[in-house]
């Protein structure tokens, strides 16, 4: 680990949707190897958020006052269904996604901010469970968090 740096994680609001997109056209980039040149992308992040931010829960890691690093989680409400009271069935569970640390600030504790950020608001919210697709890199990172594997789901992959 570099030296680690103490992160402020808050919710992002609306006023943030251009530093999510910002951070989301680092990652595209890095991937990329070089600048993505698509004139459309700041509008059509802008009318996602606009759609989806009710569902939605967004954190941004900021150092010295400028965003290092963002996490998105998709809050899925399950159908009601008749219960006694006494019932425990939480109503909801998260999907996390969209986890992002500027690359020369990786390894400093800043991704593990943000996932404290996240559990802890489904601990306080009583979610059923938060479920995520790792990269095989980031399956040690997540694992220190909490997650395991998945042993109840299947999947069907696109075609
Ligand atoms: C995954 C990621 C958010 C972690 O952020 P971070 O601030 O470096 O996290 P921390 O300092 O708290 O923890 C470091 C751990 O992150 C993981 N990690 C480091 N570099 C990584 C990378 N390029 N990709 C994925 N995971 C990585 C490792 O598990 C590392 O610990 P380890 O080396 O002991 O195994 C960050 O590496 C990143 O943005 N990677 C690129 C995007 C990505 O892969 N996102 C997750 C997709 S599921």
């Amino acid at each position: 680990m570099v030296r680690p740096v103490t992160p402020t994680v808050r919710v992002a609001d609306g006023t943030d949707v251009r530093t999510v997109a910002w951070l989301r056209r680092q990652w595209a980039e890095e991937q990329a190897g070089g600048t993505v040149a698509d004139a459309g992308f700041d509008a059509a992040m802008a009318s996602w958020w606009e759609r989806e931010h009710d569902q939605r829960v967004t954190w941004l890691a900021e150092v010295d006052g400028r965003a290092a690093g963002m996490l998105n989680m998709l809050v899925f409400t399950r159908m009601p269904k008749p219960r006694t009271a006494s019932s425990d069935w939480p109503p909801q569970w998260g999907y996390v996604a969209n986890v992002y640390v500027e690359r020369p600030l990786r390894d400093a504790g800043i991704g593990r901010a943000l996932l404290e950020a996240v559990t802890a608001y489904a601990d306080e919210q009583g979610f059923a469970r938060l479920v995520l697709a790792p990269s095989e890199r980031s399956v040690p990172f997540y694992t220190r968090a909490g997650f395991g594997p998945a042993t109840g789901l299947l999947v069907r992959e696109g075609r």
